[in-house]
């Protein structure tokens, strides 16, 4: 599908955003424009306020202070219907997959479809027609055609993953915005479902902002790097030309050899995995 708008046309604006839950500030007069098919990767240090960003963008969140443009609606005024219309053209995927376990893949990617939000399901004949040919292209774009019919918990987290991103696909999203999508995943599923996340929003003019905690992956897939620390955005550089060492700056962390990076990342980890 080829995108119908401006290449250059800015999709996602966060102008001066503050977040205070009680006296913790998540996030600190953040800004941060994102256009449209552009790969954005937020990184920074558990409680960075990474998370707190992404529900900003479709309303799961509203900011003590500052704007949000998603699509050139401005989120903080909208409610009801229209917040709603906004979030289908937004799609969310997380570190859990969060499909249900005792469905079919294709089930499990149909209910990502606008038909799904109304009415109860009924299984996978309640869908119609086209809304079961448009699943299962989805599962094909995700290379998971084969696996329609199968229960969703006998896939690994890797595939369970790319079930979710074909899910998220069902609503014709806009904007994708991923939450640590791989941070259950080895190292090589990790590669492939950025890969993909990459690719479809290549193709079909996606806007992606996903946030990591491999700052590897940030390099190899982003077209640009957000650094939080504390809720500000301490970073904003397109990848190309970015070095390791500099963006390791974002975690407050100069290495001024490699051995010293290593060792950083180490530690990095650990924070990660506490
Ligand atoms: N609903 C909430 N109520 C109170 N405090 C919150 C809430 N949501 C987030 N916070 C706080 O805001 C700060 C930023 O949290 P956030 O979850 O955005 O960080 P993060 O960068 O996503 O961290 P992680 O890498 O661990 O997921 C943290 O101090 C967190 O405790
Ligand atoms: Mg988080």
């Amino acid at each position: 599908m080829t995108p119908q708008t401006d290449p250059a046309e800015t999709v996602v604006s966060l102008e001066g955003i503050t977040k205070r839950f009680g006296t913790t500030v998540a996030l600190d007069d953040a800004s941060l424009s994102v256009r449209r098919g552009e790969v954005v990767v937020l990184l920074g240090l558990s409680g960075s306020g990474k998370s707190t960003l992404l529900r900003h963008v479709d309303g799961l969140e509203r900011p003590t202070d500052g704007r949000v443009t998603v699509l050139g609606r401005e989120v903080t005024g909208l409610s009801g219907r229209a917040l709603r219309e906004l979030r289908s053209e937004v799609g969310f995927i997380f570190q859990q997959f969060e499909l249900v376990p005792s469905l079919t893949v294709l089930e499990n990617v149909l209910t990502g479809s606008l038909a799904a939000v109304r009415g109860p399901r009924l299984g996978l004949w309640s869908y119609g027609r086209a809304a079961r040919a448009e699943g299962l292209a989805r599962l094909e774009r995700v290379g998971l055609l084969e696996r329609a019919y199968q229960r969703a918990d006998t896939l690994s987290g890797g595939q369970q993953q790319r079930v979710a991103i074909a899910r998220a696909l069902m609503q014709r999203p806009q904007v994708l915005l991923a939450d640590e999508p791989v941070a259950s995943l080895d190292p090589e599923s990790s590669d492939q479902v950025m890969a993909l996340i990459r690719e479809i929003a290549v193709d079909e003019g996606l806007t992606v902002i996903c946030s990591l905690h491999q700052v590897d992956l940030a390099l190899s897939w982003a077209d640009r790097i957000v650094g939080l620390r504390h809720g500000a955005v301490v970073l904003d550089t397109e990848t190309e030309g970015l070095s390791k060492a500099q963006v390791m700056e974002i975690y407050g962390r100069v290495a001024t050899s490699t051995d010293q990076l290593a060792a950083i990342e180490l530690e990095l980890a650990g924070d990660v995995a506490r």
